[in-house]
């Protein structure tokens, strides 16, 4: 697992959701805005002198879920368990093999022509690599401008330069860079600069609906809060509802309102950031979060360590998937069920769903040794974590448009 503490860490536990939703949140979620069914995305494995379809990588294999208007619906899972998969054909990048997934009680797949345009304005994507997702040959103006281009009509009129423009310095400066670097080229930036310049990009189409695949795994820690703030911010700013994508348990803590853990293709857990991150249900979420570094350094957690490494998504494992790394599984006995009937989303408590045959038999010993001692660690805790403490929305240097590009 590659679950590395970072800066984000310290502060995601130190600021409870209840705590940030209080300053950050103003609007409070409605209902769904993106609802998945069954949602299936295989690649084919061709092979042999004539290419033959010899079988399938199942990156994501039915999966069902629902993003509420206004939320951050957070997705968390090790690397390859088919995250980004399910970000670029929900947003359309590649189709679905098959599924249902709906935009505002609208069909998403099978669009061509008029609608399919419509529908790519307001579903936008932020990618993880600032660098390679910029072309380096084009000044700032033509990056963000070339989507209002393909997406003009009489009634925008983002066809006519300066209409555009303008939009585009309107959008610079809301990411909190300066009007005036329309002109110069990605190189000239930092990374962070170069991650608002991707926001930029994506929230001057005006979407709804926003995929942020890992916006700030690629950058330093120091930088991660403040574009993780400024995406809360916009959020609230644009009336936008994200679905955000990380590896990092804490970035995902820290900002999301719903988490959806995913492995090997499929969801095996949904819940309530604040539930989740208190009592985790599935044998997978809590091995993941015993892996995160407790905020207080005095306290030495219990590891829950997984067995071997992701099967292949090629070929994944009969039953529940997770059977082969499942502590639970071998605790008790190895039952029949684990390995031949996969487990569906089922609730559990209030809201709460998780795919596990045996979830009401997780110990809660072994949850309380895996979930931070303290919910809500004092300044002090943070601080001696050995992390800079994440600034808070409203901060200096964090609120959209109040910042200076300088040293980011
Ligand atoms: N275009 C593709 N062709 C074939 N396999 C792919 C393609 N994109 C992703 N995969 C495979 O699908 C699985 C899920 O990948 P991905 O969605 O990128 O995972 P994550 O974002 O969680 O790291 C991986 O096994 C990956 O190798
Ligand atoms: S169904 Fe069985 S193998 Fe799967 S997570 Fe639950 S206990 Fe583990
Ligand atoms: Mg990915």
């Amino acid at each position: 697992m590659t679950m590395e503490p970072s800066a984000v860490e310290a502060q995601a536990a130190a600021t409870t959701p209840a705590a940030r939703s209080s300053t950050m949140d103003a609007r409070p979620p409605k209902g769904p805005l993106v609802e998945v069914q069954d949602l299936v995305k295989y690649y084919p494995i061709l092979g042999g002198f004539l290419r033959r379809h010899i079988g399938d990588v199942k990156a994501v294999d039915g999966v069902s879920f629902e993003v509420k208007e206004g939320e951050v619906f957070g997705l968390v899972g090790e690397s390859g368990c088919g995250k980004s998969t399910l970000g670029k054909t929900l947003i359309q990048l590649q189709p679905p093999t098959s599924g249902v997934a709906r935009l505002d009680g609208e069909p998403i797949f099978g669009k061509k022509g008029k609608a399919l345009k419509k529908l790519r304005r307001r579903m936008q994507i932020i990618f993880q690599d600032p660098v390679g997702s910029l072309n380096p040959r084009m000044p700032i103006s033509d990056i963000i401008g070339e989507g209002l281009l393909a997406q003009a009509d009489s009634e925008n009129r983002w066809g006519d330069r300066k209409v555009r423009d303008k939009r585009v310095e309107d959008y610079l400066q809301a990411v909190g860079l300066r009007r005036d670097y329309t002109r110069r080229y990605p190189h000239e930036f930092s990374g962070g600069q170069r991650q608002r310049i991707g926001i930029a990009r994506a929230l001057a189409l005006d979407p709804d609906f926003v995929v942020c695949d890992e916006p700030v795994s690629a950058l330093d820690v120091s930088i991660q809060s403040q574009i993780l703030n400024l995406l809360l911010d916009l959020r609230r700013e644009f009336n936008l509802t994200y679905l955000f994508i990380a590896h990092n348990l804490s970035v995902v803590q820290y900002i999301s309102d719903r988490v959806g853990v995913m492995y090997l293709g499929k969801l095996v857990e949904v819940a309530d950031v604040a539930a989740l991150y208190a009592h985790p249900l599935h044998p997978y979420s809590v091995a993941l979060l015993s892996a995160v570094p407790d905020p207080d350094p005095r306290v030495r957690k219990k590891r829950l360590v997984l067995r071997g490494d992701v099967p292949s998504p090629a070929a994944p494992p009969s039953g529940c998937r997770f059977h082969t790394r499942c502590w639970l599984f071998e605790q008790l006995g190895n039952p029949e069920n684990c390995t031949t009937i996969d487990p569906e989303l089922r609730e559990i408590g209030s809201g709460q769903r998780v795919a596990c045959h045996w979830a009401e038999r997780v110990p809660s010993s072994v949850v309380a040794a895996a979930v931070p001692s303290v919910e809500e660690p004092t300044e002090e805790v943070a601080a001696s974590a050995g992390a800079p403490a994440l600034s808070r929305a409203g901060d200096a240097g964090s609120s959209a448009g109040g910042i200076t590009a300088a040293g980011t």
